[in-house]
């Protein structure tokens, strides 16, 4: 009785939420390729603020099949099922382009294949700034930012140091598409505002946001690709990469985007030890990389959706994890068995109904259909839980559309950036939420430094009334995946 009481509490603010409907963004991932032109000229047009190219990439001879790295609480896995990569004869770790980037740059193995700030802080500090992360053209707050001295690089790269944020440079969509204008931009970098880098009115030219890398891992539980699901296909992904991030002068051959894509579906990654919890894999849990393959050849889109769209009709399934159940009843007094069933109880405090909506492709954690949600990571507001100093606030004034007349603040229009309408500001990918524990900080725009963040932004936003042991179970059970 207890239990179920639980669920409902957790049931009835998402049901409100739910009945919201235009934060459900219902437009199909990679309708929109607009966008593409003009973010690529744009790259290509900051070349003109040179790079000091003293670094280049430090890169492992070979991907063993088995990858074991550390993080703060404990161990990431990355599992090869084909066998080990030997990097030199893969594209994605080829310095492509003219700045020294390669993919490898942004995407590694002990950061989950992302870059989590601790590691782009180390790197700073290792290099004076000159390791090729480090790049004008979208590592700094803006291009135009000076990178002479190393009081100066601190700076122009501050938002990645602090908080792993890469600068995106995305055009307005064409005038037909876009509902609103941007009619004020406080912006402390004067990217957005400076025509030669930004905005040239408030309806064309470039906008620039700081977004997280999302993981190069698990990528076959993806039902859209980037942030705002901009991105078609990874091929086309794995292109646009070479030309942006690493300013190429020219696309990658079929040859090289086949290989770049075929390893990075061929990582699977996951936390496989805790320092608390100890191994995530022993007996009968089923924590790790391991089971990701199988789970994958079993995936498709849709298959555990809320709103009855999967294709085979079956019913949604709220109980989204069942990694760690058999530690819950471990009767055992010791520290690593109450560890052990506070992260059994997170995952029920997961399963409970309310994250599984969004997160609901079984046991990775991914929003199993091609759309994106609006949570309210990108309002620029007091943030229960979570800080987005430092990052522009752009004011949207919907002009055309349902919505016409609304005015938004925000500090990254998400997917409405490439659609150009009002009702997708601010909706975003939903994550896969393997690995979490490599990755700090969390959300599109690295707002929330630790899981505590997270969950506590959740518990204030949709109003959870998680008890203070709930919290903890959820984040100890989020750091073991
Ligand atoms: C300068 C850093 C940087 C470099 C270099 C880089 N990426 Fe990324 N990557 C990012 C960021 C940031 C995002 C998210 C951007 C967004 O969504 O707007 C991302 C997203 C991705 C995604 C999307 C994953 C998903 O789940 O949607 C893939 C795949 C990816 N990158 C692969 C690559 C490949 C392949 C290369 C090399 C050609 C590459 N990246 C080079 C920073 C980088
Ligand atoms: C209404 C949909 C929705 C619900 C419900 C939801 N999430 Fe999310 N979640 C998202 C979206 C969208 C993002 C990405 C937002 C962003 O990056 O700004 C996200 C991001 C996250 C992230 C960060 C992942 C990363 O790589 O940065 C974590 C962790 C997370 N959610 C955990 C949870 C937990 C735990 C719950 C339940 C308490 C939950 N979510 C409920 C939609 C949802």
């Amino acid at each position: 009785m207890w239990f179920k009481l639980r669920v409902v509490r957790l049931v009835l603010p998402l049901l409100a939420f739910a009945a919201h409907e235009p934060a459900i963004a219902e437009t199909p991932a990679g309708t929109f390729r607009d966008w593409r032109k003009g973010a690529i000229d744009h790259a290509q047009r900051m070349r003109k603020f040179l790079d000091f190219r003293h670094k280049a990439e430090r890169t492992p001879s070979v991907v063993f099949k088995y990858r074991f790295d550390r993080n703060p609480s404990g161990v990431i896995e990355t599992y090869q099922p084909g066998g080990p990569t030997l990097t030199a004869r893969n594209a994605f770790f080829a310095d492509l382009g003219t700045n020294g980037r390669t993919c490898f740059s942004c995407h590694q193995p002990q950061d989950g294949w992302s870059v989590s700030a601790a590691s782009a802080k180390a790197r700073f500090e290792a290099s004076s700034g000159f390791d090729p992360l480090f790049r004008r053209v979208d590592g700094a707050t803006c291009p135009t930012a000076p990178v002479a001295t190393l009081d100066d690089r601190r700076k122009a790269y501050k938002l990645l140091i602090e908080k792993g944020l890469i600068r995106i440079g995305l055009p307005l969509p064409r005038a037909q598409d876009l509902q609103f204008e941007v009619s004020a931009v406080d912006d402390p970098y004067k990217c957005t505002t400076n025509r030669d880098t930004g905005l040239t009115s408030p309806t064309e030219g470039i906008v620039s946001v700081y977004r997280r890398p999302l993981p190069s891992t698990n990528l076959g539980f993806n039902a859209s690709i980037m942030w705002d699901g901009r991105e078609p296909t990874l091929e086309s992904q794995a292109v646009d990469a070479t030309l942006i991030h690493a300013e190429a002068d020219a696309a990658p051959d079929a040859f090289r985007q086949a290989q770049m894509v075929g390893f990075e579906k061929g990582l699977y990654t996951a936390q496989i030890f805790d320092i608390r919890a100890r191994r995530l894999d022993e007996g009968t849990v089923t924590g790790g990389p391991a089971i990701l393959p199988l789970l994958q050849s079993s995936f498709y889109v849709g298959i555990n959706d809320p709103l009855g769209r999967n294709p085979t009709g079956a019913p949604f399934d709220p109980a989204i994890f069942d990694l760690y159940e058999a530690w819950a009843e471990n009767p055992r007094k010791d520290r690593e068995a109450q560890h052990r069933r506070s992260v059994a109880r997170g995952e029920q405090v997961f399963n409970n109904g309310f994250c599984g909506f969004c997160h609901n492709t079984p046991n990775v954690g991914g929003h199993s259909f091609d759309t994106l949600l609006n949570i309210g990571t990108a309002d620029a507001k007091d943030l229960p839980g979570l800080d987005i100093g430092g990052l522009p606030v752009l004011t949207l004034t919907c002009t055309k559309g349902d919505l016409a007349g609304r005015v938004f603040k925000v500090t990254d229009p998400g997917r409405a950036l490439i659609t150009g309408q009002c009702a997708d500001i601010g909706a975003f990918k939903v994550p896969g939420l393997r690995g979490l524990a490599a990755r700090a900080p969390y959300f599109h725009n690295g707002s929330a430094s630790t899981l505590a963040e997270v969950v506590e932004f959740y518990d204030q936003q949709f109003a959870l009334e998680l008890t203070q042991e709930q919290k903890d179970d959820l984040v100890n059970f989020l750091a073991s995946l």
